[in-house]
């Protein structure tokens, strides 16, 4: 298991911060929500990704969740998530800098320490006491795992997920490059648990017309999530030896999905003909109403390893998978996930999709 870090600030008083904004639920309060927006309050309680861990350094970065603009940097090695929002005039605060283990405004050198306090004001001298109201917003938790940096905004309902598969040896792993757009987070997951696509989005790569029936499944469930395994048709253009013809290019695949709300699937497929297994592992963003940024990481594992230029071939694979689903993704005209079943038509293969559906519901309305 990798290293994780989790830091903990107390909710600030005073602040957006630890407290609840409009359209979340009170205490005892169910709310009803007919679909699921990049920017639902509820969000704010469940850890969500900001960032990749290796694009942050001492150089501040600005990001973007639930439509807030966040300022990631890495203060003596911690990461600090806070607000980019400088209490004095406002000013971003990730056009600042890093000083003496502070991040300073680059307005007026205000600098606030990895919790948001303002811990110096230049302009009215040393001896001045410090106003209350001089801080900055901070998440309720920060954690470094996976090599991503997330944030809860408020005590968060579910844990992180704990993924083996990124302790495995016998794995390579190759972190794709973030995939940011117009899309819907909660889409971006129905999307990647969905089965009934792949023989019409995906005829060019992997989706085999023998795939156009889906077989049944059953979905086990748990607290916060459910997983599933399928075996489904595949054509197997990623196998070298199907192009060579030592393999049929017709092949089989098992498939095991495991999600955990709100926007976490692993996906672990396994391939009888061609040996060796893939772990793909998918975290979204909902940065902003129509923007979410999807991190998508490839854990490989095939008898006798991999050649660089096989590695660079499955790599290539991947990038065009996703690319086909994105590119359906991006013209969704709405973003928003209903979660209101009788909004669309559900069959009897769509039942992952249903269980999100429930399971993203469960959260809005957690008290
Ligand atoms: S706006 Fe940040 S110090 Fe003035
Ligand atoms: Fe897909």
């Amino acid at each position: 298991m990798e290293k994780t870090t989790v830091s903990r600030h107390e909710t600030q008083p005073g602040t957006r911060f630890g407290t609840r904004r409009n359209g979340s639920a009170g205490p005892g309060q169910r709310r009803q929500v007919r679909a699921l927006s990049n920017v639902d309050p509820a969000l704010r309680r469940c850890w969500l990704a900001v960032a990749r861990s290796a694009a942050v350094g001492t150089t501040p970065v600005k990001t973007w969740l639930l439509g807030e603009p966040y300022v990631v940097v890495r203060i003596d090695g911690e990461v600090v998530v806070l607000e980019d929002r400088c209490p004095h005039r406002l000013a971003p605060l990730s056009a600042g800098e890093v000083v003496d283990s502070t991040l300073e405004c680059a307005y007026h050198g205000w600098r606030f320490d990895g919790t948001g306090r303002c811990v110096e004001i230049p302009s009215v001298g040393k001896a001045a006491s410090i106003p209350q109201k001089a801080r900055c917003g901070a998440p309720y938790g920060i954690a470094e795992r996976y090599g991503l940096v997330f944030v809860a905004l408020d005590a968060p309902l579910v844990d992180l997920p704990e993924v083996d598969a990124f302790g495995d040896p016998t794995r390579v792993r190759v972190d794709l490059d973030p995939f940011s757009g117009r899309y819907g987070a909660a889409q971006l997951i129905d999307n990647q648990l969905d089965v009934a696509h792949f023989a019409y989005l995906h005829r060019e790569t992997f989706g085999s017309s023998e795939a156009r029936v889906v077989p049944g499944c059953e979905i086990v469930r748990h607290r916060w999530g459910f997983e599933t395994t399928m075996s489904i048709p595949i054509t197997a253009r990623n196998d070298p030896a199907a192009a060579s013809g030592d393999h049929p290019v017709e092949q089989e695949r098992t498939m095991r999905y495991r999600y955990l709300a709100p926007f976490f699937v692993e996906l672990e497929l396994t391939y009888p003909v061609m040996g060796g297994s893939n772990v793909i592992v998918f975290f979204v963003q909902p940065e902003t109403p129509e923007r979410s940024t999807m991190y998508v990481t490839l854990l490989l594992e095939q008898p006798g390893g991999f050649t660089a230029g096989e590695l660079a071939d499955r790599v290539a694979f991947e990038y065009r998978v996703v690319d086909e689903d994105l590119a359906l993704q991006e013209r969704f005209d709405d973003l928003a996930l209903p979660l209101d079943v009788t909004t669309e038509c559900h069959v009897r293969t769509d039942k992952a999709s249903l269980e999100l559906r429930r399971l993203l519901a469960q959260i809005v309305q957690a008290p």
